[in-house]
């Protein structure tokens, strides 16, 4: 792995403990905000992250590359209503998708054709996150001011079980 491909490996890294970092903060305001079923897929989904973190930390020492832990910078503490937090997940999906593109270019450039490898799976694991958190977002916005229907989707998300990581 050269150094610019590298580094920008360490960024990732952070950029995923920072995404379960948010989504932890996440969980917590809404156990807070008595959405039991929405803190528990927060908490899913922040586990997840922390799984992104791992497997890209495995894959630059796998590589023979040295991990550098950055400094994970501190989430947000205030969040308003569900619908807004749930947009906030999207936009937040969104902008890691971003990321882990140009990652993808930049190890293109650099010649590192095994790293755009291990990159093609997190390029499908980001259709699938954005994919849930559309999803998400379009249930909360359904439900709208009907406060039953938002509980029902709190039973509904707080079944959900965490899915088996992929090859
Ligand atoms: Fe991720
Ligand atoms: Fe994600």
């Amino acid at each position: 792995m050269n150094a610019a491909v590298r580094d920008a490996f360490n960024e990732q890294i952070k950029q995923e403990l920072y995404s379960g970092y948010l989504y932890l903060s996440m969980s917590a305001h809404f156990d807070q905000e008595n959405l039991p079923g929405f803190a528990h897929w927060m908490r899913l989904q922040a586990q997840e992250e922390l799984g992104h973190g791992m497997r890209l930390f495995d894959y630059v020492l796998r590589r023979g590359a040295k991990v550098e832990l950055r400094g994970i910078d501190a989430p947000q503490t205030d969040f308003g209503p569900p619908l807004s937090v749930v947009e906030s997940v999207l936009e937040h999906e969104r902008a890691v998708t971003g990321m882990i593109h140009r990652l993808f270019e930049l190890s293109g450039q650099e010649g590192d054709w095994a790293a755009q490898q291990e990159l093609q799976w997190f390029i499908a694991e980001q259709v699938e996150e954005e994919d849930s958190a559309a999803t998400a977002r379009d249930q909360v916005r359904m439900a709208g001011e009907d406060l039953s229907a938002l509980l029902m989707l709190d039973q509904q998300f707080g079944s959900r079980v965490a899915e088996p990581e992929q090859a």
